[in-house]
């Protein structure tokens, strides 16, 4: 419900009545002003005016479920966003829904992660407010030794948004680092489980520094 009303509200080039919201979303004038408190509960701005409905200003720089899944036109990928403010790793709970038989496609985002984990058995540092980490479960079916192109994939598609959205110069550094003026952006962590010669299911856990100002010793 919460993701239907941000998605009218977000379509809407201005204000949108309650009535017009209800009869939309085939609910009752009661249930959308009580989503629109929760929405403003969490964060969003939205406007309130008599006689004309409500109106979207801004929203909460967080990366929940809703915020998320309001954005997306997809047809697999992410149609199943999960939302933790806090998780020891993305990859780690990815791994553990894979094997309870989630479906392909499920993303995985969390604000903090306390257990996160880079490559070669290095720590990933996610504290709340400053990065995106997320994890995205396939179920390929590829050869295992073709995995490592879909960890360059992402990186490259991390790379294309930056540059296009933002206009910032982003570049891969083999195999698969995003790099801003030399310095990582955003790190890959594809994790495989195979079952006799085929894949069984990947995770391509994604980490990208966004509002982090200071950085532990060990990674200045
Ligand atoms: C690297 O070492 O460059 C890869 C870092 C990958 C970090 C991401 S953050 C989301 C996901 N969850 C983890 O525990 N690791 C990956």
């Amino acid at each position: 419900m919460k993701t239907k009303v941000l998605q009218a509200l977000r379509a809407q080039n201005g204000y949108i009545s309650g009535q017009a919201l209800s009869e939309a979303l085939g609910v009752s004038r009661t249930a959308v002003w009580k989503t629109i408190r929760r929405l403003q509960e969490e964060g969003y701005e939205i406007e309130a005016v008599p006689n004309r409905g409500y109106r979207i200003v801004g929203c909460p720089d967080l990366l929940a479920k809703e915020e998320v899944s309001s954005r997306m036109e997809t047809r697999w990928i992410a149609r199943q966003v999960e939302y933790f403010s806090q998780i020891d790793s993305t990859n780690q709970y990815a791994k553990r829904a894979a094997e309870e038989g989630a479906a392909e496609g499920l993303l995985v985002i969390a604000d903090e992660q306390t257990k996160g984990r880079g490559r070669s058995g290095h720590t990933w540092t996610t504290p709340p407010g400053t990065a995106i980490a997320m994890t995205l479960l396939l179920r390929p079916r590829i050869a295992p030794e073709k995995i490592s192109m879909v960890t360059l994939i992402t990186g490259l598609a991390v790379a294309k948004a930056c540059r296009s959205l933002y206009g910032v110069d982003a570049g891969i550094k083999w195999p698969n680092d995003v790099v801003i003026g030399g310095r990582k952006l955003c790190g890959t962590l594809t994790e495989m489980t195979t079952d006799m010669h085929s894949v069984s299911y990947i995770v391509i856990g994604t980490g990208i520094n966004v509002n982090i100002r200071s950085f532990p010793e060990d990674l200045k």
